[in-house]
């Protein structure tokens, strides 16, 4: 080859690259290595009890703390604490390890801040409903702000478990049943927790729990056993754990549930195959709850002892609350059946944590180094959150919005309009009611004295089953120009531990709504609750129906501004909401199974003929009495706007592997107000090495327009967004045609196709 001038400034400039990208990645391992030496010198000083100690997390919500824990923090016998919120115990604790223990490793300090924290933001299942991921970081950012403040340093969230069942009670605390969807919100929220560089102060590190399967727990029920095939737990309920890996979550939390026979606590497969070997995670694993030591309680294990040596021995760093590992990894070191170097990368994972978190630097927590508790920032995006999370699903007659100006009278009804603590939701420990803006309290403060407001609250919780205060409300709503009920779950009803079997609301709420709308009053239902509900028996009840889940601290100025019309909802469903509970799981990511429903082969159980030969009205897929299809599909929500969508266009009908496609569409505003719409892509491999689901959320956009405007919204999608774990359970692109749908829904219609080549 001749070597012209040309070739000369290429291979200069190919050498100045290939510099440069090592001296940037010799300055990353720089500091990897240098935490690296610093682990491996702190642990060449450990004892065996000191290592443990490492391994240990104890809960310290007892005030005063015991001498008995100050005790085992001094000795090293401690790593981290969970449950303790008081800045000066935290500070003397920390103290206590710092400059007391031996070696001055200062501790993890562990809390659930789950959706917000003193100022408390809608349940997570609310937070997907905005579909604003950006939202959700900034939520993130101002609870890990009011959290530190108080000397945590750890949150036990994003919750990502996949949950097709309603219910489960602890669907309230996931992003739903997406896993594209839990995937970017659960890599949102630890971006917003943990910011750019965890060491900053403010940043708390992140945990993504529950590793893995917990929300497909039998019959709903909490804690339950889960079956899930490989293939589909690495299509469904894993990937959310890599998106939020590849956040850069520094901890994940095992989950208490059985999966295939194998508890997560002593799951080898999960926390090493996959975990370790595949995802290359060298953050740290933490137990749930005593969820070591019920690997016996399980069966797995024959006693404590065991249950470490199975837990360890799956490369589970640290245990949470009980003192398994204390008490028997001694025991089993001695007996060479764990070996000093296991403990050794365990307690490397939990002290690089530590030590990228700049613990070592800074341990201590200032107060006054923080903005203060529920400051206004924080306050507003509690509620710019709350607001966006709410969901329209009726609107019969253009019942809403309310006119401010027509009102004379308006009839506030429920058990849930002015309670500050039940519009909080579930797994609010630092959530302080006297926070709380009440929908009550917001709407007279909006209406002022012009409109009276008869307030009437007819059920004294949202299980009673008494019709005493029925009539009261009946005379409120008859003498109102409208009336709008606050009715739905209290925060108890939903949670850990609070799964239901039925899920109608609950108590004598349709009886009251039944009454409500036997007096011709146009009727308003707001419902709160933590879980997707079954709501066919009162929609024929009310002219309009808003969906609230549990909003949190700004439940009232949010709702109210929607009740009025100062904001157009614009929540869309993160969860499938059944006709009947019997149908669940229904999800809008189902198989197509070989024969699939469709209308022309469904006939109602009412409508068969007597003796009618099996199945003549054709074989496929469906419920005698419920058919197929759900009450509200995955991702609707209607708006006071109208969108209307067209113009969907592939860029190309056929790219290679190596190229991307742009799909796009248009969505016009034809409605009279200004408005956020949600716009989704779907997406349906059409033949699959393993069968694929009908359709796939690949993407989604929020956009505002305002009437009589329309934009062009387009998503770009490549080999990766495409790939699948096959038959081989490897992660794999195949060639072959593709459906788009773009819409307000997965219900969309407006499609295209393009096919993927093999090049
Ligand atoms: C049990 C729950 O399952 C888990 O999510 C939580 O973080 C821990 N307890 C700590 O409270």
């Amino acid at each position: 080859m001749r070597i012209t001038p040309n070739i000369l400034l290429r291979l200069a400039g190919l050498l100045g690259i290939l510099v440069s990208i090592e001296i940037h990645a010799a300055g990353q391992s720089a500091g990897m290595d240098r935490i690296d030496r610093r682990v491996d010198e702190l642990i060449s000083r450990m004892t065996v009890a000191e290592k443990i100690g490492q391994m240990t997390q104890v809960n310290a919500s007892e005030t005063p703390i015991p001498d008995e824990l100050y005790e085992a923090v001094k000795a090293g016998r401690i790593g981290s604490i969970l449950n303790q919120v008081d800045v000066d115990l935290v500070n003397e604790i920390q103290r206590l390890a710092v400059e007391e223990s031996r070696l001055g490793i200062p501790l993890m300090v562990g809390r659930d801040v789950i959706h917000g924290f003193q100022t408390v933001q809608p349940i997570p299942l609310g937070q997907a409903a905005t579909w604003n991921p950006e939202l959700v970081q900034k939520g993130a950012r101002a609870a890990a702000l009011e959290a530190a403040s108080t000397g945590v340093n750890w949150t036990f969230a994003p919750m990502i478990d996949i949950s097709r069942d309603p219910r489960w009670g602890r669907i309230a605390e996931s992003f739903g049943e997406d896993p594209y969807m839990t995937g970017v919100f659960g890599a949102a929220m630890v971006r917003g927790f943990q910011g750019d560089d965890f060491s900053q102060p403010g940043n708390i590190a992140a945990c993504a729990k529950h590793f893995a399967g917990y929300g497909a727990s039998e019959s709903g029920r909490d804690y339950n056993t889960t079956n899930i095939p490989e293939n589909e737990l690495r299509n469904v309920y894993l990937p959310p754990f890599k998106a939020a890996i590849d956040a850069g979550v520094a901890t994940l939390m095992t989950s208490f549930s059985d999966l295939d026979g194998v508890p997560a606590s002593g799951n080898r497969f999960l926390l090493k195959q996959v975990l370790r070997d595949e995802w290359q995670f060298d953050g740290f694993v933490v137990s749930d709850w005593a969820s070591i030591e019920q690997l016996s309680v399980h069966g797995f294990t024959a006693n404590d002892k065991e249950a470490a040596y199975e837990a360890a021995s799956a490369g589970l760093n640290m245990e949470m609350a009980t003192p398994t590992y204390a008490n028997h990894l001694p025991e089993l070191l001695e007996e060479g059946r764990i070996e000093m170097a296991q403990i050794d990368a365990m307690v490397t994972d939990i002290l690089r944590i530590k030590f990228r978190m700049g613990l070592f630097e800074d341990p201590y927590t200032n107060p006054s180094d923080y903005p203060p508790i529920a400051n206004e920032d924080s306050l507003a995006v509690a509620e710019k959150l709350a607001r966006q999370s709410i969901v329209l699903l009726e609107n019969r007659n253009h019942a809403l919005p309310l006119a401010k100006e027509k009102l004379t009278s308006l009839a506030v009804i429920g058990p849930l309009a002015d309670d500050p603590y039940e519009q909080l939701g579930t797994w609010i420990f630092d959530g302080d009611p006297e926070l709380s803006r009440t929908p009550l309290k917001a709407i007279r403060q909006f209406l002022g004295d012009r409109v009276t407001i008869n307030h009437v609250r007819a059920m004294e919780t949202s299980r009673s089953r008494s019709t005493a205060g029925f009539d009261e409300a009946v005379e409120a709503a008859r003498s109102a120009d409208a009336v709008v009920a606050f009715l739905g779950e209290e925060s108890i009803l939903s949670g850990e531990t609070h799964s239901r079997a039925d899920i109608n609301l609950p108590g004598s709420q349709q009886e009251l709504l039944a009454r409500l709308n036997k007096t011709g009053k146009p009727v308003i239902a707001v419902i709160m609750a933590g879980r997707p509900l079954t709501l066919r028996n009162i929609i024929d009840e009310v002219d309009a129906l808003l969906f609230a889940w549990h909003p949190g601290t700004m439940a009232g100025p949010a709702i109210r501004d929607i009740l009025f019309g100062v904001e157009s909802p614009s929540g869309k469903l993160p969860a499938t909401f059944p006709l009947m509970v019997g149908q669940v799981p229904i999800y809008h990511a189902h198989k197509n199974t070989g024969r699939p429903a469709v209308p022309e082969k469904f006939t109602h159980m009412d409508d068969i003929p007597v003796r009618m030969p099996q199945a003549s009205w054709g074989f496929a897929s469906f419920h005698l009495d419920a058919g197929y299809e759900p009450l509200y599909e995955f991702g609707y929500g209607l708006s006071y706007a109208n969108f209307a969508y067209s113009d969907i266009e592939v860029s190309a009908a056929k790219i290679s592997m190596d190229e991307k496609v742009t799909v796009q569409a248009v969505v016009r505003n034809e409605g009279k107000v200004e408005a956020d719409e949600v716009v989704q892509l779907y997406v349906r491999d059409l033949v699959g090495n393993v069968t694929r689901p009908v359709r796939e959320l690949k993407g989604f956009q929020r956009v505002r327009l305002k009437p009589g405007e329309r934009r062009t919204v387009s998503f770009e999608l490549g080999r990766d967004d495409l790939a699948f774990h096959g038959r081989d359970m490897t992660l794999m692109t195949e060639p072959g045609e593709f459906h788009v749908w773009i819409g307000g829904s997965s219900a969309a219609e407006l499609g295209a196709k393009f096919t993927l080549t093999a090049d």
